[in-house]
């Protein structure tokens, strides 16, 4: 049997929505966009949602909104995917990295720490002094997993500073802090949130992504910017209820989500909740095999204040237990079909940081210690029954031959 690391759930809905927004002749931003994300708005439960080509594109115009300029610091994690931190780059500003948690997530106890040393001038892995002016935090939703936000948003108000979340991963997935207290979405709880719908996300557009947030000046800014700067409704100019005429007021960015783009996430999220429940199925099935076998470790979960997306499942291997390292591990799973991925290497280990800032071996020890360990099972709603007993059946019968 062959197992990909994520195939797409895309129903006949999905296709004909395609279909109809090609034979309508208007292909790109337009009407579909704007009801995709007014579903989203009302989904999330926020005043406003604005589509975009990428979360990556949506990370960017947060921090373009919040107004960060060269010289200026972000705090991210290190835990995370490139996006995150290289669009913090992309104003010429500093990313200031930080450890996470045994959830992978942002430790918000590193977090305050990182911002007290840099408020009083003391040494920052990879900062040079005179450090610039600290604008913003991005916390990461690891795997769906939502960040401790009680906290992270307690230590943001306390420095006056704003928090963009990153929940590229997190479409659905809720927090609170204690039993008594309603659910919070994630991305909705800071001043600006960033979704994708990337292929392998928990929904997809095939490439695209959303900002929301409840602010009215960093909605319409973030609108703007997402297409070249043109003043409002431009997008309309080429439709009868437009007009030819828009002024620039700003170099903006070509970030627009299409039309073709918007009718499969019409659809898709229509499913989000019940893809949710399908991953949450398969994790739970997982972990109840998985927990018993003592050379892995399933993901953390605490369904008292997190309603996972399970976007990832993120398998720790015991590897003083095992006699193969990580890599021959997932080479076993593919020998017999089942692909995997991993999900990160920190970004303070790649080249790039190592040779712009210093970067390096030591630094972030909790997230050095746990990625070596790490292996991304597939996990996706159109998996079949065969499928998820077959990925832990192999699972096992590779642990069980390599365990001491
Ligand atoms: C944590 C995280 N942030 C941001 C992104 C960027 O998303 P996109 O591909 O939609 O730009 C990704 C994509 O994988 C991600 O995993």
């Amino acid at each position: 049997m062959k197992i990909p690391y994520f195939r797409a759930a895309l129903s006949d809905a999905e296709i004909a929505e395609v279909t109809d927004t090609l034979r309508s002749g208007w292909l790109t931003t337009g009407p579909k966009v704007k009801r995709f994300e007014s579903l989203f708005a009302e989904t999330v439960g926020v005043r406003h949602a604005i589509a975009v080509n990428s979360c990556t594109a949506a990370l960017h115009l947060a921090l373009e909104a919040v107004g960060l300029k060269q010289n200026d610091l972000v705090v991210v994690p290190t835990m995370t995917f490139a996006a995150t931190a290289e669009v913090v780059r992309y104003f010429d500003a500093t990313s200031v990295f930080v450890d996470c948690s045994y959830d992978f997530n942002m430790d918000p106890d590193y977090l305050e720490t990182t911002i007290l040393n840099v408020r009083n001038s003391k040494p920052v892995a990879g900062l040079k002094p005179p450090y610039g002016r600290l604008k913003a935090i991005i916390p990461m939703h690891y795997g769906g997993y939502c960040c401790d936000m009680h906290a992270i948003n307690q230590i943001a108000a306390n420095h006056g500073v704003d928090i963009i979340e990153d929940a590229a991963h997190a479409f659905p997935a809720y927090f609170r802090s204690n039993i008594t207290n309603d659910w919070v979405h994630a991305g909705t709880s800071s001043r600006i949130g960033c979704f994708s719908f990337y292929a392998n996300k928990c929904i997809t557009t095939g490439e695209g992504g959303m900002a929301v947030t409840d602010d009215e000046q960093i909605a319409e800014r973030i609108r703007i910017m997402s297409l070249h700067g043109m003043n409002n409704d431009a997008w309309k100019r080429f439709t009868a209820q437009g007009s030819w005429y828009y002024e620039i007021v700003a170099p903006g960015f070509k970030y627009n989500m299409t039309d073709i783009a918007a009718a499969i996430g019409l659809h898709q999220i229509k499913q989000a909740e019940e893809f949710r429940i399908s991953r949450q199925k398969i994790a739970e099935r997982y972990t109840e095999r998985f927990k018993q076998l003592s050379a892995l470790e399933p993901p953390p979960n605490d369904p008292q204040t997190r309603i996972h997306s399970w976007h990832l499942y993120a398998l720790r291997l015991n590897l003083d237990q095992l006699t193969i390292d990580r890599a021959v591990f997932i080479e076993k799973l593919k020998e017999r079909g089942v692909s995997c991925s991993v999900h990160w290497m920190p970004l303070h280990l790649h080249p790039y940081y190592r040779q712009t800032f210093g970067l390096g071996e030591g630094m972030f020890p909790i997230a050095e210690r746990e990625w070596r360990r790490l292996v991304s099972l597939p996990i996706y709603p159109s998996m079949t029954e065969d499928e998820i007993d077959y990925v832990i059946e192999v699972v096992q019968d590779v642990t069980e031959r390599f365990s001491k």
